[in-house]
């Protein structure tokens, strides 16, 4: 049922449902766009402090995107008008950059999508700023390793349950509520293309994984229930009971023998705390 597609210099970009399969060219082209985006969330980690707005940061993703060569591929994605997502506290994904101000304590998820050449780099990673309560660092260290617990089982024969299902069990483990309305994607040339990455699942279930496959991996995990909820805004995704969200999120590729992250941090910022 699953249908995959070797992509080749005359695959259609568009988004058909079946699994795009990548060469060399793609690995190519997303270690760039990669690379670039996680630079740019190392050099935010200096900007994220109580008093900045949103929308400073935003224009620090949309310079830095614009400097290294890339668009950011949120700027005008079905009307979305900014260059990067931040969500705080218990906005669990899409905040739209603004007016408010960073405060101490606050958790700050920033996601950035640079294309670079066609090809898209998807990411994001939890800042904190200033002191943060003990819960809401134990729910930004449980996410991280939620990802990483999940990339781990990203290698062919595999399946996308075994990566969901990785996910699940430590989020809940620890007493987390996983999101069930937002998930990772398929990308590459196409932002968000299939398959779904959905963060919950069974082993052994869902697509087989194959070398070439590129998708994102973005788990949402909320200290309370998984529900959210959609603003007036028609982005902002809030939980439904208020509690605090925290989101990481890398862009992988399936390789012959395991996967490569194309999102990892240069200087070794994936998670907090970033200073010494
Ligand atoms: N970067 C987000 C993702 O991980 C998508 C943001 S789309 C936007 O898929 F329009 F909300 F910016
Ligand atoms: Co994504
Ligand atoms: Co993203």
């Amino acid at each position: 049922m699953t249908e995959y597609v070797a992509v080749t210099a005359d695959t259609p970009l568009a988004r058909t449902g079946a699994i795009k399969l990548h060469g060399p060219d793609g690995f190519a082209g997303m270690r760039r766009a990669g690379r670039l985006a996680a630079e740019i969330l190392d050099a935010l980690v200096p900007h994220v402090v109580s008093g900045v707005t949103t929308a400073e940061l935003d224009d620090i993703v949309r310079e830095m995107t614009l400097a290294g060569g890339g668009v950011p591929a949120t700027l005008g994605y079905r009307g979305y008008t900014h260059s990067c997502c931040i969500s705080i506290n218990h906005v669990v994904c899409h905040g739209i950059p603004s007016e408010r101000t960073l405060k101490d304590g606050d958790i700050v998820n920033i996601d950035v999508t640079p294309m670079v050449d066609g090809w898209h780099g998807d990411t994001s990673r939890m800042y904190l700023v200033g002191d943060v309560a003990l819960k809401a660092k134990r729910l930004v260290d449980v996410t991280y390793e939620s990802l990483m617990l999940g990339i781990a089982q990203a290698r062919p024969g595999n399946y996308l349950g075994d990566i969901s299902h990785a996910i699940q069990t430590h989020a809940e483990k620890h007493r987390f509520g996983v999101v069930r309305d937002f998930c990772g994607h398929g990308l590459g040339q196409v932002f968000h293309d299939a398959p779904e990455v959905v963060h919950v699942g069974r082993p052994k279930t869902g697509p087989m994984l194959k070398p070439g496959m590129f998708f994102t991996i973005e788990p949402m995990i909320n200290i309370g229930r998984p529900d959210v909820k959609l603003l007036d805004d028609g982005w902002t995704a809030v939980t439904r009971d208020r509690s605090l969200s925290a989101q990481f999120e890398h862009s992988i590729g399936i390789t012959e023998d395991g996967c490569e992250i194309f999102t990892t941090s240069p200087k070794g910022l994936d998670r907090p705390p970033y200073a010494a």
